[in-house]
């Protein structure tokens, strides 16, 4: 079997050459060729320096993260070894690296004596969001390459650096334009020729002096990192190997961060982590639509409603630099909207989440018009008017009128058929569902709703363009709700249900927030009752608490009171002696008996209904894939990303547990429709996962 990488002679230069695509992963294969030719090339006298480069688009991507459940992580040499090789005090070596130098990647090249990079490359140490600390040196090398204050940024933060800052940090020694391996040798030659002494980062502290001397440098750039990041655990191992390098020797600090590695890589938190890795890199797979489908050209965005989610989507388009055009059926909604934009960029501004300068910049990328003849010029159109079938109806009607021909007709409807609004047009393959979620500007989840004939080439343009501007986009099928809301339905039954028999608002969110979501009744207060009040209302249905509430005149946070209290201008939810009343006596009202909910009863009750409702969706083809669906989940509803999404959640937990703990909430409650739903109990009767099911 040939090895994915190789050695290429140029004189008394080695190039030392990974090719290993798609991103030169360090799969076992590479680990072993790069010992091994390293081992050649440094014993060879004919070489007097060593170039490591890369074929293909990028240097080396990180450790091969499909490996890590493998048994002995797939075998190979460990990094340790392997950066031992780079790290020779026999010849010196050049990473030459072009594309991104991430996780792995970074560590080796931080082994070689010098790094050069071509002006788009980008660096970084990503470990922290796969739910372990950096394996390969870089809680060691980094802060002795940059110092502790940006190391600690780096890997806490996880976000990767551009060449100016590299440059400036000292973390690369030289730019170069072209291609890596010429590029590589020639900086060699000149290392060769000049007689430059060379030297490694594991014997130069220089930059370590400062933070030995004042412990304070490290541990407030620490506090500061850990209270940004949402991988709050897995930032405090980080931050504790980080510390080893102000506190004990190179290579103990080198082997006890490997050590870490290889416990945190094989915990929950991790595999939950690199699922979502992977199941974000599955979206872009979408039955039926050929990866190389011709995408639309999108030149001009056009949002129809500029009420919340109108102005939203408009504030995602501009703070994707893209410019968009608000269209509203009067002019004072379209003051109101564009108000309302204003007011939240400014008050971004003003808290110093970014300039006034950007401010007013994204400002001036959203336009304002009134009447449905502008979306003539706009390659895609987004209508989000209110949530009422005749009045989509209408406005479709309206825009197929005025739209040219390809343009893209999107809906943002919560739960309406996207095939009857796509029927009354001319043109229903070019009609689409673009489900953003509230705060539009925020969340990260647009739901690509498909219709019955939507074109390939539409879903493919407009999950490559909510891709550009931020968005996770997740392709679902027509249903009422489609992923997310028809999911959030039987946890909203749930919760009611839950309030009337026994437990109280601040019990059931507490039993959420621990689990790491944002509790339902608190969100019911921030979302607003009295649109589920209005609309049950119109169709006769009931929630008894809900509507005891709202009739009281609590509609939530607007209105300083809801499940909770609130005090003027502060958004924390207080518990409020009068809601207690008020649910006790609705509940004597319906005599209902009440009874103590036990938390882990709360928790099963919130989480496994849902979880049924996801497999159904499964079942019936409205997700294409299980980890589509904790997508939905963790970036439309902030799902915490740690346990990988409900649906990974259920597998972790056990299908079978799942199963007897919704037959048995079934049997207590003699609710059928809580009986785990017939794929899950197939699935729970094999012991097979999600992934088995097609
Ligand atoms: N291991 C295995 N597969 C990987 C991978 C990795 N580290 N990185 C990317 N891939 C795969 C993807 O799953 C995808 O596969 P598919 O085509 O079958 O879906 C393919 O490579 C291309 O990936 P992308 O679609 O993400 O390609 P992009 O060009 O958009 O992005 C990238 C490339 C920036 C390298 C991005 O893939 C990325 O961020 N990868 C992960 C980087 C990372 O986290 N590295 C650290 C790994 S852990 C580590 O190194 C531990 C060390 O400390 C010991
Ligand atoms: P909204 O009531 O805040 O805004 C609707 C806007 O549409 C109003 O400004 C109204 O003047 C305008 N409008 C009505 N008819 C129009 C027409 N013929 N032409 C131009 N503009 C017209 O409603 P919201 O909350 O923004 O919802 C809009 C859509 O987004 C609905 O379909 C809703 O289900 C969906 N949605 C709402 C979410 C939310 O949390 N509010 C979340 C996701 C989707």
């Amino acid at each position: 079997m040939t090895s994915p990488v190789t050695i290429q002679s140029h004189g008394d230069v080695a190039v030392v050459l990974v090719d290993n695509p798609p991103v030169n992963a360090l799969n076992a294969a590479v680990r072993l060729g790069l010992c091994d030719q390293m081992a050649q090339v440094l014993a060879d006298p004919a070489y007097k320096a060593v170039v490591l480069a890369c074929a293909g688009r990028t240097f080396i991507g990180g450790a091969d993260i499909r490996e890590f459940d493998l048994p002995n992580g797939g075998g190979g040499p460990g990094f340790v070894e392997i950066n031992g090789f780079f790290e020779n005090r026999i010849k010196p070596v050049v990473a030459a690296i072009h594309g991104v130098a991430l996780g792995g990647g970074l560590e080796i090249a931080m082994a070689c004596h010098f790094r050069i990079a071509t002006r788009d490359a980008t660096f970084g140490q990503p470990e922290v969001k796969l739910g372990f600390v950096p394996g390969g040196g870089a809680t060691q090398r980094l802060p002795r390459a940059i110092g502790i204050t940006k190391a600690v940024e780096m890997i806490i933060g996880g976000e990767p650096i551009g060449v100016n800052e590299a440059l400036g940090l000292g973390l690369i020694d030289d730019l170069f334009e072209g291609e890596p391996i010429a590029a590589g040798i020639a900086y060699a030659r000149k290392i060769i020729s000049e007689g430059r002494p060379f030297s490694a980062l594991r014997d130069d502290d220089s930059k370590l002096a400062a933070a030995r001397d004042n412990r304070a440098l490290f541990t407030d750039s620490v506090a500061a990192a850990v209270k940004r990041t949402p991988y709050k655990e897995t930032a405090l191992a980080c931050a504790e190997a980080l510390g080893w390098c102000l506190d004990m020797p190179f290579d103990e600090g080198i082997d006890r961060a490997w050590d870490c590695f290889l416990t945190m890589k094989d915990s929950e938190q991790s595999k939950a982590l690199r699922h979502v890795f992977f199941a974000e890199r599955s979206i872009n797979k979408i039955a039926g639509v050929a990866r190389d489908t011709k995408r639309r050209e999108i030149k001009s965005v056009a949002v129809v409603g500029a009420g919340t989610m109108g102005g939203g989507i408009a504030m995602s388009f501009a703070n994707a630099g893209v410019s968009v055009k608000l269209i509203e059926v009067g002019k004072e909604a379209l003051e109101r909207g564009l108000a309302t934009i204003r007011k939240n960029y400014e008050s971004t501004a003003a808290r110093g989440g970014m300039s006034k300068v950007d401010a007013n910049k994204r400002i001036s990328l959203i336009q304002g018009d009134v009447g449905l003849e502008h979306v003539a010029d706009a390659d895609l159109i987004i209508e989000a008017v209110f949530e009422t079938m005749q009045i989509k109806k209408d406005v479709f009607v309206e825009i197929d009128k005025y739209a040219k021909p390809g343009a893209i007709l999107a809906t943002n409807t919560s739960f309406l058929d996207v095939n009857a609004i796509a029927a009354v047009t001319r043109r229903p393959e070019d009609v689409v569902g673009m489900h953003f979620f509230s705060p539009a500007n925020i969340m990260k989840l647009c739901e690509i709703v498909r219709g019955k004939v939507t074109a390939p080439d539409v879903l493919a343009t407009v999950s490559a363009l909510a891709r550009h501007i931020g968005k996770v986009p997740v392709v679902v099928g027509v249903s009422f709700g489609f992923v997310g809301n028809r999911m959030l339905l039987p946890r909203i039954s749930q919760t009611g249900k839950m309030l009337l028999e026994g437990a109280f608002p601040q019990q059931i969110d507490g039993v959420a927030r621990k689990f790491g979501m944002m509790g339902p009744l608190a969100m019911g207060d921030l979302a607003g009752l009295d649109i589920g009040w209005r609309s049950r209302k119109d169709s006769g249905e009931v929630s008894p608490i809900d509507d005891a509430l709202c009739e009281a005149g609590r509609f939530g946070q607007k209105t300083g009171a809801g499940y909770y209290r609130y005090e003027p201008g502060s958004r924390t939810p207080i518990p409020d002696p009068d809601v207690e009343k008020l649910i006790v006596d609705t509940s004597r009202k319906l005599n209902v008996t009440r009874r103590a909910f036990s938390d882990e009863e709360i928790h099963e009750r919130l989480i496994y209904p849902m979880i049924n409702e996801g497999v159904r969706i499964l079942e019936e083809g409205i997700a294409e894939r299980a980890s589509d669906i904790d997508l939905v989940w963790i970036h439309g509803f902030a799902w915490p990303i740690q346990t990988g999404g409900p649906m990974h959640l259920a597998e972790r937990v056990g299908l079978t547990r799942v199963a007897e703990r919704l037959e048995h909430l079934a049997a207590l409650d003699n609710d059928n429709s809580l009986r785990p739903v017939p794929l899950l109990k197939r699935l729970a009767d094999a012991g097979k996962a999600f992934v088995s099911f097609k």
